[in-house]
């Protein structure tokens, strides 16, 4: 019988496995800039790790967590986000001793069961950061400006970005009972989800995928109203920041996102085009949590970070046509004409690997049509093309199929062209 992969689980093969580490690359190399630091933790956990956190009352932990019963008895979860682990491992591993901000940073596969669909998986990847030690809305904003800078250099710019805030504890709390009172005499003509929502977490019937558009809905108390007035200051600052450094964004007052541990701070970054199946698409997303650290018997301290999926930022660029890696690679074919230059095509293409630059050759070919396929097949941007009047010259004929040109050039010039320092390549 025939096995296929899980439901819910992919395979990258091709350009796909190619843009997933290239994604990889930009978002490391993004956050490094930034100050972050790479964690690498277990992918499963004591499911406490999750329970404690994420919360009793969110989806993840009542009906999504891949549990279960190890040799020893124990509960384990493979994880279905990184927060919590990282909270665990900085609270254990005792990293607030360090006076100051700590900026971590973590890229590794989670798993949820869902139900899978486009662009949600049962496994898929996260890049994230989380920043501990500091409480002021210049980080918040930072936070949402890293995020940004991250996807535009993806090229994913048809996004909206948006921002909340949802309190502190206290604020919350009476917030909740006002969203239950609001609510009470319309309980029953809501969906199943809100209706056991209205008791555990009332915040999360705002943002019900099923009774979203209802008038209830939109009527109901805003936060704003309930919130300290330290908290609207503070929010009110972000906000400014966030304009300063020239992130466009809406704030939403029902963006409250569905994990228990945040306060004060959210938002989410959404793929922005009404015409694509997939609008509206959560790309990534995050907030503060300042009391996490508190729940693993840590000391308090303020923390805030944000998490993108892979998946869907491989989907969007593919959706937008920018993962095309022509230009963000320089790729060479080889082309050789005559029977014997086959050896000289090779030699070229072994110099060209050994000062790092992906190279390849039609080892059987020597007629042009074929080789020109295996360039197109290669995904080459450049042609270097060598026949015996070359070889009388010294030179080779270059092609950039980005830029369309061709020219005749000497070995040394080659050189310059790819950045190659020492001798040229020398004809047999
Ligand atoms: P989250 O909103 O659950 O937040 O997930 C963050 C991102 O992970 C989503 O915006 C989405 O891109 C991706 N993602 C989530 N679930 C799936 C899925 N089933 N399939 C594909 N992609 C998915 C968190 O996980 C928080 N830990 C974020 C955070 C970090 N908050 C503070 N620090």
């Amino acid at each position: 019988m025939k096995i296929n992969k899980i439901k819910g689980t992919l395979d990258f093969f091709s350009d796909d496995a190619k843009d997933y580490r290239f994604i990889e690359q930009i978002v490391k190399e993004i956050s490094s800039l930034f100050g972050y630091q790479e964690m690498i933790i277990p992918i499963f956990e004591a499911t406490e790790v999750f329970a404690r956190s994420v919360g009793e009352s969110s989806d993840i932990v009542n009906k999504e967590m891949y549990t279960f019963l190890d040799r020893g008895n124990r509960s384990i979860t493979l994880r279905p986000e990184g927060t919590a682990g990282i909270t665990r491992s900085f609270v254990e591993n005792k990293l607030y001793v360090e006076p100051g901000l700590t900026k971590i940073s973590y890229f590794g596969p989670m798993f949820r069961y869902e139900r899978p669909q486009a662009g949600r998986l049962r496994q898929f990847t996260q890049f994230g950061v989380e920043a501990f030690g500091v409480e002021t809305p210049y980080l918040d904003a930072d936070i949402i400006n890293l995020n940004y800078q991250v996807l535009k250099a993806l090229r994913i710019l048809k996004i909206k970005v948006l921002v909340n805030t949802i309190g502190g504890e206290e604020a919350r709390r009476a917030y909740g009972i006002a969203l239950q009172s609001h609510f009470s005499s319309s309980l029953v003509t809501l969906c199943q989800d809100c209706q056991k929502r209205y008791h555990t977490n009332p915040l999360r019937m705002l943002d019900c995928k099923v009774d979203y558009e209802l008038q209830v809905m939109k009527d109901a108390p805003k936060i704003w109203d309930f919130l300290a007035e330290k908290d609207r200051r503070y929010f009110n600052e972000v906000l400014k920041s966030l304009e300063l450094l020239n992130i466009p964004f809406e704030v939403n007052d029902r963006l409250v996102r569905g994990l228990d541990y945040y306060t004060n701070t959210v938002f989410e970054i959404v793929y922005d085009d009404n015409q694509s199946s997939i609008n509206n698409l959560a790309l990534s997303a995050g907030g503060r949590y300042n009391s996490l650290t508190k729940d693993f018997d840590g000391p308090a301290t303020p923390a805030i970070g944000f998490a993108m999926g892979i998946e869907r930022l491989l989907m969007v660029r593919k959706e937008l046509g920018v993962n095309n890696h022509l230009d963000e690679d320089n790729r060479i074919v080889v082309l050789t004409l005559g029977d014997t230059m086959k050896i000289e095509g090779l030699r070229l293409a072994n110099f060209l690997r050994m000062h790092g630059l992906a190279a390849e050759l039609d080892y059987q070919n020597h007629h042009l049509k074929p080789q020109f396929k295996l360039a197109t097949r290669f995904k080459a941007r450049y042609l270097i093309i060598i026949g015996e009047d070359e070889k009388r010259k010294n030179c080779v004929k270059l092609k950039d199929t980005i830029l369309g040109t061709e020219e005749e050039m000497s070995l040394e010039d080659l050189n310059k062209v790819f950045n190659i320092e020492g001798e040229a390549y020398a004809y047999l």
